[in-house]
Protein backbone atom coordinates (compact mmCIF):
# COMPACT_ATOMS: atom_id res chain seq x y z
CA UNK A 1 0.00 0.00 0.00
CA UNK A 2 2.95 2.59 1.17
CA UNK A 3 4.17 1.50 -2.66
CA UNK A 4 0.97 2.83 -3.98
CA UNK A 5 0.76 6.10 -2.26
CA UNK A 6 4.35 7.17 -3.09
CA UNK A 7 3.59 6.62 -6.51
CA UNK A 8 0.16 8.31 -6.78
CA UNK A 9 2.33 10.96 -4.60
CA UNK A 10 4.79 11.49 -7.42
CA UNK A 11 1.99 11.49 -10.12
CA UNK A 12 -0.20 13.94 -8.31
CA UNK A 13 3.26 15.87 -8.12
CA UNK A 14 3.75 16.54 -11.97
CA UNK A 15 0.60 17.39 -12.33
CA UNK A 16 -0.43 20.42 -14.60
CA UNK A 17 -3.49 22.41 -15.94
CA UNK A 18 -3.94 24.89 -18.25
CA UNK A 19 -8.07 25.83 -17.52
CA UNK A 20 -10.79 25.71 -14.92
CA UNK A 21 -12.07 22.86 -16.76
CA UNK A 22 -8.58 20.61 -16.44
CA UNK A 23 -8.27 21.11 -12.47
CA UNK A 24 -11.96 20.32 -11.97
CA UNK A 25 -11.34 17.19 -14.08
CA UNK A 26 -8.32 16.51 -11.76
CA UNK A 27 -10.07 16.70 -8.89
CA UNK A 28 -12.56 14.47 -9.63
CA UNK A 29 -9.94 11.59 -11.12
CA UNK A 30 -8.08 11.98 -7.51
CA UNK A 31 -10.36 13.61 -4.65
CA UNK A 32 -14.03 12.75 -5.75
CA UNK A 33 -15.64 10.08 -3.87
CA UNK A 34 -14.88 7.52 -6.41
CA UNK A 35 -11.30 9.16 -7.15
CA UNK A 36 -8.32 7.67 -6.49
CA UNK A 37 -7.42 8.86 -3.41
CA UNK A 38 -10.73 8.52 -2.09
CA UNK A 39 -10.00 4.69 -3.42
CA UNK A 40 -6.79 4.00 -1.41
CA UNK A 41 -8.99 4.81 2.25
CA UNK A 42 -11.33 1.79 1.15
CA UNK A 43 -8.23 -0.42 1.14
CA UNK A 44 -7.09 0.92 4.63
CA UNK A 45 -9.74 -1.56 5.86
CA UNK A 46 -7.42 -4.12 5.01
CA UNK A 47 -4.08 -2.83 6.17
CA UNK A 48 -2.62 -5.25 9.69
CA UNK A 49 -3.66 -3.42 12.54
CA UNK A 50 -0.10 -2.93 13.41
CA UNK A 51 0.69 -1.00 10.80
CA UNK A 52 -2.66 1.29 10.52
CA UNK A 53 -1.16 3.91 12.50
CA UNK A 54 1.69 4.65 9.98
CA UNK A 55 -0.22 4.14 7.12
CA UNK A 56 -3.37 6.30 8.33
CA UNK A 57 -0.80 8.74 8.44
CA UNK A 58 0.75 8.57 4.87
CA UNK A 59 -2.97 8.19 3.86
CA UNK A 60 -3.81 11.51 5.40
CA UNK A 61 -0.66 13.36 4.23
CA UNK A 62 -1.70 12.05 0.85
CA UNK A 63 -4.77 13.79 0.98
CA UNK A 64 -3.62 16.84 2.23
CA UNK A 65 -1.24 17.16 -0.37
CA UNK A 66 -3.25 16.25 -3.56
CA UNK A 67 -6.05 19.12 -1.71
CA UNK A 68 -3.42 21.54 -1.86
CA UNK A 69 -1.59 20.79 -5.10
CA UNK A 70 -5.33 20.88 -6.86
CA UNK A 71 -5.64 24.01 -5.13
CA UNK A 72 -2.87 25.59 -6.55
CA UNK A 73 -2.94 24.76 -9.75
CA UNK A 74 -6.72 26.14 -9.51
CA UNK A 75 -5.42 29.80 -8.50
CA UNK A 76 -2.74 29.47 -11.42
CA UNK A 77 -5.44 29.39 -13.86
CA UNK A 78 -7.53 31.95 -12.16
CA UNK A 79 -5.37 34.10 -12.24
CA UNK A 80 -4.14 33.64 -15.72
CA UNK A 81 -7.96 33.39 -16.90
CA UNK A 82 -8.38 36.81 -15.80
CA UNK A 83 -5.36 38.22 -17.53
CA UNK A 84 -6.29 37.11 -20.47
CA UNK A 85 -10.11 38.25 -20.25
CA UNK A 86 -8.13 42.01 -19.95
CA UNK A 87 -5.36 41.65 -22.12
CA UNK A 88 -6.56 42.04 -25.56
CA UNK A 89 -3.86 43.13 -27.78
CA UNK A 90 -5.81 43.49 -30.68
CA UNK A 91 -7.43 46.24 -29.39
CA UNK A 92 -7.20 49.03 -30.53
CA UNK A 93 -6.42 52.34 -27.60
CA UNK A 94 -9.38 54.05 -26.69
CA UNK A 95 -9.44 57.79 -29.64
CA UNK A 96 -8.81 60.86 -27.12
CA UNK A 97 -11.48 62.99 -27.99
CA UNK A 98 -10.48 65.63 -30.42
CA UNK A 99 -13.04 68.64 -30.16
CA UNK A 100 -13.86 70.54 -33.15
CA UNK A 101 -13.63 73.76 -34.46
CA UNK A 102 -16.30 76.94 -33.20
CA UNK A 103 -18.58 76.69 -36.39
CA UNK A 104 -18.27 81.12 -36.19
CA UNK A 105 -14.43 80.35 -36.47
CA UNK A 106 -14.49 77.97 -39.62
CA UNK A 107 -16.97 80.54 -41.00
CA UNK A 108 -14.77 83.60 -40.40
CA UNK A 109 -11.67 81.75 -41.75
CA UNK A 110 -13.62 80.79 -45.04
CA UNK A 111 -14.65 84.41 -45.81
CA UNK A 112 -10.55 85.66 -44.87
CA UNK A 113 -9.46 82.39 -47.42
CA UNK A 114 -12.12 83.79 -50.49
CA UNK A 115 -10.98 87.41 -50.04
CA UNK A 116 -7.36 86.75 -49.74
CA UNK A 117 -7.22 85.15 -52.93
CA UNK A 118 -8.30 88.70 -54.23
CA UNK A 119 -5.06 89.89 -52.78
CA UNK A 120 -7.16 91.09 -49.82
CA UNK A 121 -4.83 91.02 -45.90
CA UNK A 122 -6.33 90.84 -42.79
CA UNK A 123 -6.11 93.80 -40.59
CA UNK A 124 -7.20 94.15 -36.58
CA UNK A 125 -7.77 96.62 -34.41
CA UNK A 126 -8.81 97.11 -30.63
CA UNK A 127 -12.38 96.22 -28.91
CA UNK A 128 -12.10 99.09 -26.82
CA UNK A 129 -12.43 102.08 -28.98
CA UNK A 130 -13.09 105.60 -28.89
CA UNK A 131 -15.72 107.90 -30.49
CA UNK A 132 -13.47 108.77 -33.09
CA UNK A 133 -12.57 105.47 -34.63
CA UNK A 134 -16.34 104.10 -34.30
CA UNK A 135 -18.31 107.03 -35.11
CA UNK A 136 -16.64 110.27 -35.80
CA UNK A 137 -13.90 109.46 -38.63
CA UNK A 138 -16.73 107.62 -40.09
CA UNK A 139 -18.89 110.46 -40.75
CA UNK A 140 -21.65 110.23 -37.54
CA UNK A 141 -22.13 113.74 -36.89
CA UNK A 142 -22.19 114.50 -33.31
CA UNK A 143 -25.88 114.59 -32.99
CA UNK A 144 -26.48 112.57 -36.52
CA UNK A 145 -30.01 110.47 -35.99
CA UNK A 146 -27.47 107.52 -38.00
CA UNK A 147 -25.85 106.86 -34.13
CA UNK A 148 -28.94 105.64 -32.76
CA UNK A 149 -28.67 102.83 -35.17
CA UNK A 150 -25.80 101.04 -32.85
CA UNK A 151 -27.12 100.94 -29.72
CA UNK A 152 -23.36 101.45 -28.08
CA UNK A 153 -21.91 99.93 -24.71
CA UNK A 154 -20.27 102.57 -22.72
CA UNK A 155 -17.26 102.16 -20.36
CA UNK A 156 -17.09 104.04 -17.06
CA UNK A 157 -19.59 106.78 -18.03
CA UNK A 158 -16.83 107.70 -20.67
CA UNK A 159 -18.30 108.78 -23.61
CA UNK A 160 -15.29 108.22 -25.21
CA UNK A 161 -14.40 104.97 -24.16
CA UNK A 162 -16.79 102.50 -25.85
CA UNK A 163 -17.22 98.97 -26.71
CA UNK A 164 -16.40 98.96 -31.14
CA UNK A 165 -20.37 98.25 -32.74
CA UNK A 166 -18.76 97.70 -35.68
CA UNK A 167 -15.84 96.73 -37.37
CA UNK A 168 -15.65 99.60 -39.41
CA UNK A 169 -13.48 101.25 -36.73
CA UNK A 170 -10.85 99.37 -38.14
CA UNK A 171 -10.76 101.18 -41.66
CA UNK A 172 -10.77 104.06 -39.97
CA UNK A 173 -7.41 102.79 -38.11
CA UNK A 174 -5.49 101.67 -40.65
CA UNK A 175 -6.35 104.54 -43.30
CA UNK A 176 -4.93 107.14 -40.87
CA UNK A 177 -1.68 105.12 -41.12
CA UNK A 178 -1.20 103.77 -44.46
CA UNK A 179 -1.58 105.35 -48.20
CA UNK A 180 -3.64 103.99 -51.02
CA UNK A 181 -3.51 101.18 -52.09
CA UNK A 182 -5.50 99.76 -49.51
CA UNK A 183 -6.99 96.29 -49.62
CA UNK A 184 -7.87 94.69 -46.08
CA UNK A 185 -9.87 92.44 -44.40
CA UNK A 186 -10.83 92.86 -40.59
CA UNK A 187 -12.42 90.06 -38.17
CA UNK A 188 -13.26 90.90 -35.61
CA UNK A 189 -16.08 90.64 -32.03
CA UNK A 190 -18.33 93.67 -31.91
CA UNK A 191 -20.49 94.69 -29.07
CA UNK A 192 -24.52 96.46 -29.34
CA UNK A 193 -26.40 97.11 -26.11
CA UNK A 194 -29.47 94.93 -27.10
CA UNK A 195 -31.57 92.31 -25.28
CA UNK A 196 -30.29 88.81 -25.79
CA UNK A 197 -32.57 86.68 -27.62
CA UNK A 198 -32.86 84.05 -29.93
CA UNK A 199 -32.54 86.65 -32.86
CA UNK A 200 -30.23 89.28 -30.91
CA UNK A 201 -26.79 89.21 -28.66
CA UNK A 202 -24.96 91.70 -27.20
CA UNK A 203 -22.25 90.67 -28.37
CA UNK A 204 -21.74 89.36 -32.36
CA UNK A 205 -18.57 89.19 -35.49
CA UNK A 206 -18.24 90.76 -38.23
CA UNK A 207 -15.85 91.17 -41.03
CA UNK A 208 -15.01 94.22 -42.89
CA UNK A 209 -13.45 94.80 -46.34
CA UNK A 210 -12.04 97.53 -47.75
CA UNK A 211 -10.96 98.84 -50.77
CA UNK A 212 -9.02 102.45 -51.61
CA UNK A 213 -6.94 102.95 -54.89
CA UNK A 214 -7.45 105.08 -57.79
CA UNK A 215 -10.53 104.89 -60.23
CA UNK A 216 -12.41 101.98 -57.42
CA UNK A 217 -15.29 101.63 -59.35
CA UNK A 218 -19.17 100.48 -57.81
CA UNK A 219 -18.09 97.85 -60.50
CA UNK A 220 -15.28 96.59 -58.51
CA UNK A 221 -17.37 96.51 -55.49
CA UNK A 222 -20.12 94.32 -57.50
CA UNK A 223 -17.98 91.73 -58.70
CA UNK A 224 -15.93 91.09 -55.14
CA UNK A 225 -19.38 91.05 -53.97
CA UNK A 226 -20.69 88.44 -56.77
CA UNK A 227 -17.24 86.05 -56.26
CA UNK A 228 -17.30 86.59 -52.45
CA UNK A 229 -21.31 85.10 -52.47
CA UNK A 230 -20.69 82.40 -55.67
CA UNK A 231 -17.31 81.11 -53.40
CA UNK A 232 -19.22 81.16 -50.87
CA UNK A 233 -22.49 79.90 -50.97
CA UNK A 234 -22.63 77.94 -54.27
CA UNK A 235 -21.75 79.21 -58.56
CA UNK A 236 -25.45 79.52 -58.92
CA UNK A 237 -26.05 81.87 -56.10
CA UNK A 238 -27.22 85.56 -57.70
CA UNK A 239 -27.05 88.69 -55.87
CA UNK A 240 -29.23 91.81 -56.05
CA UNK A 241 -28.44 95.36 -54.26
CA UNK A 242 -30.64 97.66 -52.95
CA UNK A 243 -30.03 101.11 -52.35
CA UNK A 244 -29.35 101.75 -48.34
CA UNK A 245 -28.04 104.69 -46.05
CA UNK A 246 -24.96 104.61 -44.18
CA UNK A 247 -22.79 107.32 -42.82
CA UNK A 248 -19.65 106.14 -44.48
CA UNK A 249 -20.84 105.25 -47.40
CA UNK A 250 -21.96 106.73 -50.98
CA UNK A 251 -23.86 105.48 -52.82
CA UNK A 252 -24.53 102.83 -49.73
CA UNK A 253 -26.12 99.40 -50.57
CA UNK A 254 -27.28 96.15 -48.94
CA UNK A 255 -26.76 93.06 -50.86
CA UNK A 256 -29.44 89.88 -51.21
CA UNK A 257 -28.38 86.58 -52.50
CA UNK A 258 -30.81 84.03 -53.87
CA UNK A 259 -31.38 82.10 -50.75
CA UNK A 260 -29.92 79.08 -50.62
CA UNK A 261 -32.34 76.83 -48.86
CA UNK A 262 -34.74 76.93 -51.61
CA UNK A 263 -32.81 77.89 -54.38
CA UNK A 264 -35.08 81.17 -54.94
CA UNK A 265 -37.79 79.37 -55.23
CA UNK A 266 -39.41 80.91 -51.62
CA UNK A 267 -39.47 79.44 -48.55
CA UNK A 268 -39.96 80.31 -44.65
CA UNK A 269 -36.26 81.31 -44.26
CA UNK A 270 -36.30 83.85 -46.79
CA UNK A 271 -39.94 84.52 -46.22
CA UNK A 272 -41.54 83.26 -49.28
CA UNK A 273 -39.30 86.43 -51.27
CA UNK A 274 -36.31 83.77 -52.68
CA UNK A 275 -33.88 86.42 -51.45
CA UNK A 276 -32.04 86.74 -47.87
CA UNK A 277 -29.78 89.87 -47.18
CA UNK A 278 -26.41 89.20 -46.38
CA UNK A 279 -24.37 92.12 -46.20
CA UNK A 280 -23.83 96.25 -46.02
CA UNK A 281 -21.88 98.06 -48.77
CA UNK A 282 -21.04 101.17 -50.56
CA UNK A 283 -18.46 103.35 -51.80
CA UNK A 284 -16.30 104.74 -49.45
CA UNK A 285 -17.90 108.49 -48.44
CA UNK A 286 -15.11 111.21 -49.55
CA UNK A 287 -15.70 113.02 -46.36
CA UNK A 288 -14.19 109.61 -44.77
CA UNK A 289 -11.29 109.57 -46.78
CA UNK A 290 -10.40 113.13 -46.20
CA UNK A 291 -10.95 112.56 -42.01
CA UNK A 292 -8.68 109.92 -42.50
CA UNK A 293 -5.85 111.64 -44.30
CA UNK A 294 -6.58 110.22 -47.55
CA UNK A 295 -6.85 112.75 -50.72
CA UNK A 296 -10.27 112.47 -52.01
CA UNK A 297 -9.41 113.92 -55.24
CA UNK A 298 -6.99 111.09 -55.87
CA UNK A 299 -8.32 108.35 -54.24
CA UNK A 300 -12.43 105.97 -54.40
CA UNK A 301 -12.88 103.02 -52.56
CA UNK A 302 -15.53 100.54 -51.77
CA UNK A 303 -16.33 98.99 -48.25
CA UNK A 304 -18.32 96.35 -47.05
CA UNK A 305 -19.91 94.70 -43.81
CA UNK A 306 -21.08 91.63 -42.37
CA UNK A 307 -22.31 89.52 -39.92
CA UNK A 308 -20.53 85.88 -39.61
CA UNK A 309 -23.03 84.61 -37.50
CA UNK A 310 -25.88 85.68 -40.33
CA UNK A 311 -23.52 84.15 -42.80
CA UNK A 312 -23.01 81.12 -40.44
CA UNK A 313 -27.09 80.61 -39.92
CA UNK A 314 -27.48 80.61 -44.52
CA UNK A 315 -24.69 77.67 -44.38
CA UNK A 316 -26.04 75.56 -41.22
CA UNK A 317 -29.47 76.62 -40.31
CA UNK A 318 -28.30 77.31 -36.67
CA UNK A 319 -31.85 78.57 -35.21
CA UNK A 320 -30.99 80.33 -32.15
CA UNK A 321 -27.95 82.70 -32.04
CA UNK A 322 -27.42 81.80 -28.53
CA UNK A 323 -26.13 78.43 -29.50
CA UNK A 324 -23.30 80.40 -30.74
CA UNK A 325 -22.05 81.46 -26.74
CA UNK A 326 -23.02 78.50 -24.71
CA UNK A 327 -20.22 76.10 -25.58
CA UNK A 328 -22.86 73.46 -25.89
CA UNK A 329 -20.55 70.41 -26.80
CA UNK A 330 -23.42 68.53 -28.42
CA UNK A 331 -24.05 71.78 -30.96
CA UNK A 332 -20.28 71.95 -31.24
CA UNK A 333 -19.94 68.24 -32.37
CA UNK A 334 -21.88 69.05 -34.80
CA UNK A 335 -19.06 70.47 -36.54
CA UNK A 336 -16.55 68.07 -36.28
CA UNK A 337 -16.38 67.64 -40.01
CA UNK A 338 -16.78 70.94 -40.95
CA UNK A 339 -13.65 72.24 -42.85
N1 LIG B 1 -20.84 98.71 -40.22
C1 LIG B 1 -22.11 98.26 -40.72
C2 LIG B 1 -22.91 97.63 -39.60
O1 LIG B 1 -22.35 97.33 -38.58
C3 LIG B 1 -21.90 97.27 -41.82
C4 LIG B 1 -21.36 97.92 -43.03
C5 LIG B 1 -22.21 98.46 -43.94
C6 LIG B 1 -20.01 98.02 -43.24
C7 LIG B 1 -21.76 99.07 -45.08
C8 LIG B 1 -19.53 98.63 -44.39
C9 LIG B 1 -20.42 99.16 -45.30
O2 LIG B 1 -18.24 98.74 -44.67
O3 LIG B 1 -19.94 99.75 -46.44
O4 LIG B 1 -24.08 97.44 -39.74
Amino acid sequence: MLQKINELKSRIEGLTAASAADVEALRIQYLSKKGEVSLLFNDFRNVPADQKRAMGQALNELKNFATDKINSLREAVETTDTIDADLDLTRTSSPTPLGSRHPLSVVRDEIISIFSRLGFNVAEGPEIEDDWHVFSSLNFAADHPARDMQDTFFIQRNPDVLLRTHTSSVQSRVMEKTQPPIRIICPGRVYRNEAISARAHCFFHQVEALYVDRNVSFADLKQTLLYFAREMFSPETKIRLRPSYFPFTEPSAEMDISCNLCGGKGCSFCKGTGWVEILGCGMVDPNVLDACGIDSKEYTGFALGMGVERITNLKYQVKDLRMFSENDRRFLEEFTSAR
